[in-house]
């Protein structure tokens, strides 16, 4: 018998999930999806997010630079400031990708060929900057999934660069869910030099209101505008 004030644990979200992206996103969808949201999803892909979604009790606009009818670029979208209430963000997260398993569904390839991992996150930073224009200012969400990698031998902490550059943005970090892989992954090399990663991250940041910035302490409580 559970005592007064405690709730059983098996109808909470958590913080970790094993499944693939659309078990994730509908993980997050009960606690962050409200009904009748403005929701842009500037890297739609497939679609897989959205694939455990009700879309019809949200007011979904999809696009991608390669994938869907609405062919944006998610640097310079089409839509006016302060529209949104979430920006779903999933752009290519592999430097210079070779030939990928994923490829069919992320097109990494055709987007990144040649990139450092610098220029992933660059990529980054240009698509959080034109987010944070389209989303409502407050209370505007961004939903960024991201996954570190290696170059040339050493760790690329994507998940903490992303994180610095929200803040930068003015966005505070709500929530951070991890994706572990049901599959085991495939390793390149025969002498393995680090942990083989099967875990990805999906960040939840929000543009705060002047309430929140005071609660979370930040001195500054003018909105910076960057
Ligand atoms: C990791 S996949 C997204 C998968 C998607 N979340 C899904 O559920 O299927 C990355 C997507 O970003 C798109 N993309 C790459 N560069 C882009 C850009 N500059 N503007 C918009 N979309 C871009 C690719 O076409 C690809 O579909």
């Amino acid at each position: 018998m559970l005592e007064r004030g405690w709730l059983s644990v098996t109808n909470f979200v958590l913080t970790s999930i094993t499944g693939n992206n659309d078990d994730l996103i509908s993980c997050v969808a009960k606690l962050y999806l409200k009904k009748r949201v403005i929701v842009a999803d500037v890297t739609y892909g497939r679609g897989v997010f959205w694939k455990k979604i009700n879309l019809k009790s949200i007011n979904f606009y999809p696009s991608d630079l390669l994938t869907c009818k609405n062919k944006y670029d998610f640097r310079n979208l089409p839509y006016p400031n302060n529209k949104m209430n979430i920006v779903v963000f999933d752009p290519p997260y592999c430097h210079n990708p070779g030939k990928m398993i994923v490829d069919p569904n992320y097109r990494n390839a055709e987007t990144t060929k040649g990139m450092y991992h610098a220029d992933i996150i660059k990529f980054y930073y240009d698509g959080m900057k034109e987010a944070k224009r389209v989303l409502k200012n407050p209370g505007g969400m961004l939903w960024v999934k991201c996954k570190d990698e290696i170059e040339s031998g050493y760790q690329r902490w994507s998940h903490i660069e992303i994180y610095n550059i929200a803040k930068d943005l003015g966005f505070y970090a709500k929530d951070l869910f991890v994706l572990t892989q049901k599959i085991t992954p495939i390793v390149q090399f025969k002498k393995q030099q680090h942990s083989r990663k099967n875990h990805s991250y999906l960040w939840i940041f929000k543009l705060p209101t002047i309430q929140e910035l005071k609660e979370l302490g930040r001195g500054n409580y003018e909105r910076v505008n960057i």
